[in-house]
């Protein structure tokens, strides 16, 4: 183990930040909460985030710290001899999966990114912009060059390493995501139909909490968190002892959901001061909002911020999914960190070339990931932080910085008992709303 590290506080917050905000922040979860209830949506959000995603995010990182080793090779060193390894193995191939499908969609953001600022999108009409996003979105050879342009760009990322890579390109980009955002709030909450976007977004809506709208919030809150599939774990093993995994943990989802919830504030002013229904789904970040843009004042301005932002933010989380994969394979094979990052990446591109040729590819990748694998990492995870290891080893490593951990009790209590049950039902549920649609 090269023991590499996070140099600073801020750096590892930002590197892990930069995995949590990606396109769910972004696009997913203000069209979830604006369809789910609004702000009860939100108090159910912020609820599981602090009662169930925070303990797991902090479970990962302890797993990952305790043990210095990558996801893989975590659980092993932790527990010799049992098969628990197997859990590690599956988050590295469900980061890698994630990866190959990811990686398209981020290459539709470097696109739009150019597209704003060369003006390709400007004065075009509805129709147009929707077959922009459709040429870009189903020609495999355009998804295929943009996706190298990422895996790329990604890759000089991750070979740099942790602290002199990830590290420090976190650092710059994360404030520059937040300022971002900021400048587009202002512009946003000056449209004329910024009262009516933010009701509709925010209004809480009583008719609208049902089972599903619950399951939502959870999941969201796990997705958004990119819990489930090794990233926290590996990221663990890079941050120092001296820093305090708790409050760590809370920082992270506290910046993720600032900006999952500031999204939501610049896209519903836009979508209803120009009288769009709220609820596109994907077509709404792709085409929705370039034709918005094209309305608005300065909105050429406006939409190169705002595909410069989400290309950031997918950016970043690719970044996170590439180093678990360069972990274990610097790790099990004992090659370098260059190396490692060549090869992963070949691995990841020709993945991607069949997600890019085959939407059936894509979205069953999409769609196992999401329903059945992250859950079952999650579960197998807090099980294993739950029952699997000592409580006082658990304690000590949160207390490793010096300084009592003191809700300690209530978090066993609820990573034993409350968060299996939690993630069993939206396994369930997840499954079941998949095989059956
Ligand atoms: N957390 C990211 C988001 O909110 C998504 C993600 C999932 C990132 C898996 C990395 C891995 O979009």
């Amino acid at each position: 183990m090269s023991g590499e590290k996070f140099t600073s506080k801020t750096g590892a917050i930002a590197a892990a930040a930069g995995s949590a905000v990606g396109l769910g922040n972004v696009w997913r979860f203000p069209y979830v909460a604006g369809e789910d209830g609004g702000a009860i949506f939100l108090f159910f959000y912020v609820l599981f985030t602090v009662a169930i995603s925070i303990p797991m995010l902090i479970c990962e990182f302890s797993i990952g710290r305790m043990s210095g080793k990558p996801v893989t090779g975590a659980f092993q060193a932790l527990r010799p001899g049992g098969r628990w390894q197997a859990i590690g193995v599956m988050g590295m191939l469900t980061a890698f999966i994630i990866l190959s499908y990811y990686n398209i969609v981020s290459g539709w953001t470097v696109y739009y990114s150019v597209a704003s600022v060369g003006g390709w999108l400007s004065g075009l009409s509805g129709d147009e912009v929707a077959q922009v996003f459709s040429g870009v979105s189903s020609d495999p050879v355009r998804s295929l060059i943009w996706m190298c342009v990422v895996i790329g760009a990604v890759a000089f990322v991750v070979a740099k390493g942790v602290a002199s890579g990830i590290e420090k390109y976190s650092k710059i980009l994360m404030p520059l995501l937040f300022l971002l955002i900021i400048v587009m709030l202002v512009r946003s909450l000056f449209l004329d139909g910024a009262a009516e976007g933010l009701k509709f977004y925010l209004k809480p809506d009583v008719s609208k909490v049902t089972a599903k709208a619950i399951f939502d919030a959870l999941g969201q809150s796990f997705f958004s968190l990119s819990i489930g599939m090794g990233i926290m774990t590996t990221y663990g093993a890079y941050i120092p002892k001296s820093q305090g995994l708790g409050g760590m943990a809370a920082r992270v989802a506290m910046l993720d959901f600032l900006v999952a919830f500031l999204s939501g504030a610049v896209i519903f002013p836009c979508v209803f001061a120009f009288g769009i229904a709220p609820d596109e789904g994907p077509g709404l970040v792709f085409v929705t909002l370039p034709n918005i843009f094209n309305q608005m004042a300065f909105g050429q301005v406006f939409q190169a911020f705002f595909f410069f932002l989400l290309m950031v933010a997918a950016i970043t989380s690719s970044i996170s999914l590439l180093e678990v994969v360069v972990a274990f394979l610097k790790e099990s094979f004992a090659i370098g960190r260059k190396k490692s990052t060549v090869v992963a990446s070949v691995a990841v591109l020709l993945f991607g070339v069949a997600c890019a040729l085959s939407p059936a590819v894509f979205n069953v990748f999409d769609k196992v990931t999401a329903n059945v694998m992250m859950p079952l990492g999650a579960l197998a995870v807090v099980l294993f932080v739950g029952w699997g290891l000592p409580p006082k080893r658990l304690r000590d490593e949160l207390e490793a910085d010096g300084r009592p951990f003191r809700v300690f009790r209530s978090m066993l209590f609820m990573v034993r008992y409350v968060i299996p049950l939690a993630i069993a039902v939206i396994f369930v549920n997840g499954l079941y709303a998949w095989l059956c649609a």
